[in-house]
C-alpha cells in the first residue's frame, strides 16, 4: 500500500531470494529547498521504519490516558497543527500555552519548538510525551506498552536490524515519519521550478515582491524560515508571560524571542502566532504595520528610525494574502502515505 506513494531504492539483500526484507526508503529532497540538515545516515528511513512511525504517531498509547496521540494535536487536513485551537489541549483537556505548529519539512530545521527546547529531531517526541499537560506520560511506561504488545513486537523486529522495542528505535521510527513529511508541491513551488500550474496570477506577482521587499529577510528561503529566534514586537500575552528562547538559553537578550516558523500551508494553520493570538492572516497583516511594540529585544528590522513595524498599504496588505494562498500544499495535505488509517 505505502509502497505505491513512495519511491523506493531496492535494498542489498533484495536480490538474493532470501526472506521478505525491509526496503530503503529514498527522502525526495526538493531542488528549491535549502540542504537536509537530518542525518539520514545515521538513521535510514525504510519502508517498515516509516510504518512503524506511523502507527506510533497516530497512536493514542504513547499518552497516559490513551487518548492523545501526536495526531490528536497534529491534524493532517491542518497541516498537522491542531485546528480550531489557540492553545494546544491534551491529557484531561489540559491547556497549555503555546500554538501547536505545523509539521512540515522538518528534515530541513535545526531547532525545533517556538523556542529551539531541542536541536534534534530525534529527541523531540520525549517532549510532548512527557509534558504533563499533554501527553502526561513517562518513556518507560510507553515503551513497557509496546514491548507487551505482540503486534508492536513485530514491527519492531522488522523495522530495525536488533529489533528491539526500546528508547532508541522508538525515537528513530517516529523521526523517519516525520523526515519523509515534505511539503514542496504547492502553487508556489510549482511557479519556482517553472512546472505546468505554477502561472501566478498578477496579484500573486505582486504580493511575491512585496513579500521579498518585506518579509523574506526572516521568512527566508523556500522553506519560509531562517531558522533563527528573533522577536517580532507581539505585545506580552496577557497572563502569560512567555519569554520564548529566554526559557531555554536564560539569556535576557533573548527575551519574548520566538522561531521563525515557516510559513508553508499558512493559509490553512489558523490561528497564528506562538500563542494563536490571531486568527487570520489579515489581523496577522494588520498587526505588522500597526501593532508592533517596541522593546529591548525587538528586531531591529521593525525598527526604521522612528517608525515600528512594516509599513504595507491595503493593496500590499491583499497582494500578500494571495501570494501566501499559493503556500497551500494540497498534494501534503491530502498524502495518504501521511494519514490516519
Ligand atoms: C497536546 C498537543 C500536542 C501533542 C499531543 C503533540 N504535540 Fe507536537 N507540538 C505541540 C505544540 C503546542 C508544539 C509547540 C511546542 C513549543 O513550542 O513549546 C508542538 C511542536 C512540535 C514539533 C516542532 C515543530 C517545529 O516546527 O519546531 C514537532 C516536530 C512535534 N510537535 C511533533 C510531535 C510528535 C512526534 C508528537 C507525539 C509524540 C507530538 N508532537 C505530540 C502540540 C502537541
Ligand atoms: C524580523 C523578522 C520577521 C519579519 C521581517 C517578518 N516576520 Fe513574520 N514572523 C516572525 C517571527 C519571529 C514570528 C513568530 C512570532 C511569535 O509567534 O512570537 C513570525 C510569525 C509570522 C506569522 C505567523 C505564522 C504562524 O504559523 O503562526 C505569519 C503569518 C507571518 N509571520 C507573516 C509575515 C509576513 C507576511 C511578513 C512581511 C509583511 C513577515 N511575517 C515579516 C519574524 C518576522
Amino acid at each position: 500500500m505505502l509502497c505505491m506513494a513512495v519511491i523506493m531504492t531496492s535494498c542489498t539483500k533484495d536480490d538474493d531470494g532470501y526472506a521478505p526484507i525491509n526496503r530503503a526508503l529514498e527522502v525526495n529532497i526538493p531542488v528549491n529547498f535549502p540542504p537536509i540538515q537530518y542525518d539520514l545516515s545515521a538513521n535510514p528511513p525504510t519502508e517498515k521504519g516509516f510504518e512503524l512511525g506511523k502507527k506510533l504517531f497516530y497512536d493514542g498509547a504513547l499518552s497516559a490516558n490513551g487518548f492523545i496521540s501526536c495526531g490528536f494535536c497534529h491534524e493532517q487536513r491542518f497541516a498537522f497543527t491542531h485546528h480550531g485551537h489557540q492553545f494546544s489541549h491534551g491529557i484531561d483537556d489540559q491547556q497549555g500555552i503555546r500554538n501547536a505548529p505545523a509539521i512540515q519539512n522538518m528534515a530541513f530545521l535545526t531547532e525545533f519548538a517556538w523556542d529551539g527546547a531541542t536541536a534534534h529531531l530525534d529527541l523531540f517526541p520525549i517532549i510532548p510525551i512527557t509534558n504533563e499537560v499533554e501527553m502526561g506520560e513517562t518513556m518507560s511506561n510507553v515503551l513497557s506498552k509496546l514491548q507487551g504488545d505482540s503486534t508492536y513486537q513485530k514491527l519492531f523486529a522488522e523495522a530495525f536490524e536488533d529489533g528491539k522495542v526500546n528508547n532508541e528505535n522508538f525515537l528513530k521510527a517516529l523521526s523517519q515519519f516525520m523526515v519523509l513529511m515534505i511539503s514542496a508541491d504547492a502553487k508556489y513551488d510549482k511557479y519556482v521550478r517553472g512546472e505546468p500550474g505554477g502561472e501566478f496570477t498578477t496579484q500573486e506577482s505582486q504580493g511575491l515582491a512585496v513579500f521579498e521587499n518585506k518579509c523574506a529577510s526572516c521568512h527566508a528561503t523556500d522553506l519560509f524560515t531562517d531558522n533563527s529566534f528573533r522577536n517580532n514586537g507581539l505585545p506580552p500575552y496577557p497572563g502569560i508571560n512567555d519569554l520564548g528562547r529566554a526559557e531555554v538559553s536564560g539569556s535576557p537578550a533573548d527575551n519574548y524571542k520566538f522561531k521563525v516558523p515557516s510559513l508553508r500551508n499558512v493559509a490553512i494553520t489558523a490561528p497564528y502566532m506562538h500563542d494563536g493570538r490571531f486568527g487570520s492572516l489579515a489581523s496577522v497583516l494588520n498587526f505588522y504595520s500597526h501593532g508592533v511594540q517596541d522593546s529591548e529585544t525587538l528586531d531591529p528590522q521593525l525598527k526604521n528610525n522612528t517608525t515600528l513595524g512594516i509599513d504595507l498599504s491595503d493593496d500590499d496588505k491583499t497582494a500578500l494574502i494571495a501570494f501566501l494562498n499559493t503556500l497551500t500544499d494540497k498534494n501534503y495535505l491530502n498524502d495518504e502515505r501521511f494519514a490516519e488509517y
